[in-house]
């Protein structure tokens, strides 16, 4: 199949452009689009057909369900048969944003699209692209990242192509993301609220607005437990193509180590300010800065761009163990997972 590019207007979507990707998805194709965490792979949410060819075109394993995006709250409770306290909380505070909570399932949801669960994962996108596309399409959207299963999210369309050309039908190219990592996951179908997976929105932040007890899955617990939280929580998961090692210092004796072994190197500090000195031809080096919102934007950027370059080895410096750290934590330390 031919993958159409269309380029948007990120801010005030064309209309037309919107209304052919909202066709194609309403005739069962499958549409990358972006949002303001990552690029998703998008398709009707409530069709069976459809559905599969998401998990067809990123292989990903039948047994890990995919994120339904919606216009809004009144249209998130369709699809589930219960809205706790806890759930109201959050999307007062957080909708249209990047969380995605997980409640039991309405009927009308497909089974393909739970991977056979009872709960379903709710997300009202801020990107104005994907809301366009939700509405033209009166369609709740399946869409989990567009990138092919394992590997790294794509934060721009280039980098959807690169994984994903002749197997989807378009792209709407919005240029970057604004987030650069995925949604937080909350599970609020339990009685005390389970953080699933780390993301744009941090624990701290979570805390504040619940107001009282928030469980976070130990994702250690979930790499041995047969009977994952959620699949998401696979150990190794948003991996670039090429072995990456996370450095406790600065990295630059990992990094002298592989480049004296003749291995070209992509190197990632967060703001150290290695010294140059240290850089020879073979070592492609990018700071990514001390904050964490700032780092996290440009991480998926950098490990695509590095893989593009051809490196063979990438070392990454450990960022702070503080807080709001922890989503970039928890992807680096899948990313270096063997
Ligand atoms: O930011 C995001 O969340 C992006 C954009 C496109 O919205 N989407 C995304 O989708 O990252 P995906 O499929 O790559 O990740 C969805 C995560 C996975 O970890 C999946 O296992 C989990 O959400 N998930 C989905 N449905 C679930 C459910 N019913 N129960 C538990 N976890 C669920
Ligand atoms: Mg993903």
């Amino acid at each position: 199949m031919e993958t159409l590019v269309e380029r948007i207007d990120p801010q005030s979507p064309e209309p037309a452009v919107v209304a052919k990707a909202a066709a194609l998805l309403r005739a069962g194709g499958v549409v990358a689009f972006p949002t303001e965490t990552v690029y998703g792979l998008g398709a009707d949410a409530l069709d069976e057909a459809s559905v599969r060819k998401i998990f067809e075109a990123k292989g990903r394993p039948s047994n890990n369900p995919v994120i339904v995006h919606v216009a809004s709250t009144a249209d998130a409770r369709r699809l589930a048969t219960t809205w706790p306290a806890a759930a109201d909380r959050l999307a007062e505070r957080f909708w249209p944003g990047p969380l995605t909570l997980v409640l039991p399932k309405a009927d009308i949801v497909p089974s393909i699209t739970t991977a056979g669960g009872p709960t379903v994962a709710l997300r009202v996108p801020a990107h104005p692209v994907a809301r366009a596309l939700i509405e033209t399409s009166e369609r709740p959207l399946a869409a989990p990242s567009a990138n092919l299963s394992t590997r790294v999210s794509a934060t721009r369309a280039e980098h959807v192509l690169a994984g994903l050309t002749g197997r989807i039908e378009m792209v709407l190219d919005g240029g970057p993301t604004s987030g650069g990592l995925e949604s937080t996951v909350v599970d609020v179908s339990t009685p005390t609220p389970r953080l699933l997976r780390h993301g744009l929105i941090d624990v701290g932040t979570l805390r504040e607005v619940l107001g009282g007890a928030l469980e976070v899955i130990d994702r250690r617990a979930g790499e041995t437990d047969a009977g994952l939280a959620s699949p998401g929580m696979l150990r190794k998961h948003y991996s670039p193509a090429v072995p990456l090692d996370l450095a406790d210092d600065a990295g630059s004796r990992r990094v002298a180590e592989v480049s004296e072994g003749g291995l070209r190197v992509g190197w990632i500090t967060c703001g150290g300010g290695e010294t140059a000195l240290t850089i020879g031809p073979s070592v492609l080096h990018i700071d990514l800065g001390s904050e964490p919102a700032g780092y996290a934007r440009s991480l998926y950027d950098t490990l695509h761009r590095m893989e593009a370059a051809g490196v063979e080895r990438i070392v990454v410096a450990r960022p702070p163990q503080t807080a709001g750290w922890e989503a970039v934590h928890d992807r680096l330390s899948r990313a270096a997972a063997k």
